[in-house]
């Protein structure tokens, strides 16, 4: 198991255990208050693992490519990679089969939008990861959970970095 260190790119209030952390918000236990859709401040493959929930879709579609490719860099040739996103293909499906409500479908669509950071600028669903992960240089993508499970409304996906 490789001895460098784990990155939780925007924990917010909630950060996970045994992660250095990087957040545009300055709360009192990031590490690193940066903006993780800007190049970032460490060297190539700096990190083991790099965690992100519920952040990727806080940037702009335009940017997606360059900023998995940016995580991808600092991350270990062999380190993980883990995105938790809004899976949209869910909020999709279950709006038309009338599962959810209006609400909640643009809840998971646009974001909570209680702070500046908190406003979506894309989405994402299992495939169209996938491909972005790909052509960023990972590989052997996959769900952690799936959407018929009380968590399906996320997208948890692992993949492996080339
Ligand atoms: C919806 S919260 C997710 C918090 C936590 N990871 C979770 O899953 O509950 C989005 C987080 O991403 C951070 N964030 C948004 N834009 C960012 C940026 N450009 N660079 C770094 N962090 C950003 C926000 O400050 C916030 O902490």
């Amino acid at each position: 198991m490789s001895e460098k260190p784990k990155l939780e790119i925007g924990p917010g209030w909630t950060p996970n255990e045994g992660y250095l952390t990087l957040d545009i918000r300055s709360l009192p236990h990031i590490d690193y208050v940066l903006d993780a859709s800007k190049p970032l401040p460490f060297p190539d493959g700096s990190f083991s693992r790099v965690l992100a929930c519920h952040v990727l879709e806080h940037f702009s579609h335009a940017q997606t490519r360059a900023i998995l490719k940016e995580w991808g860099r600092i991350l270990e040739s062999g380190g993980e990679i883990e995105i938790h996103c809004p899976d949209l293909e869910w909020a999709f499906r279950n709006y038309v089969a009338g599962n959810i409500s209006f609400g909640v479908a643009v809840l998971n669509i646009f974001g909570a939008q209680e702070y500046e950071y908190d406003y979506h600028k894309t989405g994402f669903d299992l495939l169209t990861l996938s491909i972005l992960l790909a052509e960023a240089g990972f590989k052997d993508v996959r769900r952690l959970n799936q959407p018929m499970d009380d968590d399906g409304w996320q997208l948890k996906v692992v993949a492996t970095r080339l």
